[in-house]
């Protein structure tokens, strides 16, 4: 299976941060936070990687990263998103790459402590419709969440105002080839984007979505509390810092 980062969008929850450089370049502790959802897709077992990013800072991708030799890669995979489509906008410019292979999707702010790999070896053993990961959060209003009825998950609910659950579907997903003509046929969303969560909400209405709940703690790192939190997670868990207040267990 290949492995996607999407790592474009133009960070303004981070302004000024993100004035001058990429979000995803921005330290998390010790390393680019870019570097994180690297490991996690190569600790997974992923080989080839494709990075999608955009704005005025893409040749800073190619500058730290190469050819992904640091984290035992032959080479790395790049594309450019224009505008601001979104992140399923973003997808689809991965579909020459998949070459018609399922994918593990990861977006590029978010940081996994125990990694991903239960999750893509189950997709990898079965890899039909999409799979996606879920993580209890003391804020789900600020991520997709999932309205769950007994074991099944009916839709997911982009940033509601009133969740109808503690679960964010974390930045990780799955995904067979049908993904990219789910793409095609989408509408843009009220903010003028292709929702992730409506590529996700086309697959629950097939009936193809699987979900597990995620081991260990997970954060995103787009705002500053989160970006944040990240780094106190990150260092906690090499030993440093001042700890962190995430989503733990
Ligand atoms: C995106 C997705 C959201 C998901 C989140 C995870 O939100 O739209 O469904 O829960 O990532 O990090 P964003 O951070 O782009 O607002």
């Amino acid at each position: 299976m290949k492995g996607v980062i999407l790592a474009g969008g133009l960070g303004s929850r981070l302004l000024p941060l993100t004035r001058v450089t990429n979000k995803h370049l921005l330290p998390v502790y010790d390393k680019p936070m870019i570097f994180y959802p690297i490991e996690a897709l190569v600790d997974a077992g992923i080989e080839e990687i494709l990075i999608v990013t955009g704005g005025d800072s893409a040749g800073d991708f190619l500058k730290l990263l190469r050819n992904g030799k640091d984290f035992g890669l032959k080479r790395m995979h790049y594309a450019y998103q224009e505008g601001e489509g979104g992140i399923a906008d973003a997808l689809a410019l991965a579909e020459d790459f998949a070459e018609g292979q399922p994918i593990a999707v990861i977006l590029g702010d978010n940081i996994v402590e125990k990694g991903i790999a239960t999750a893509v070896a189950q997709f990898r053993a079965n890899p039909v419709g999409a799979q996606i990961l879920l993580k209890e959060v003391h804020d789900p209003q600020r991520f997709g969440v999932p309205e769950i009825e007994g074991e099944r998950i009916v839709r997911i609910i982009e940033k509601p105002l009133d969740p109808p659950s503690n679960y964010a579907v974390i930045g990780v997903y799955m995904y067979d080839a049908s993904v990219f003509s789910i793409i095609d046929g989408l509408e843009p969303s009220a903010r003028g984007e292709l929702e992730i969560t409506d590529v996700n909400n086309y697959y629950i209405g097939q009936g193809t979505m699987r979900y597990s709940i995620l081991d260990g703690w997970w954060t995103d790192a787009g705002t500053f509390d989160s970006l944040l939190r990240a780094t106190n997670l990150v260092a906690k868990a090499r030993g440093g810092g001042a700890g962190g207040s995430g989503e733990t267990g």
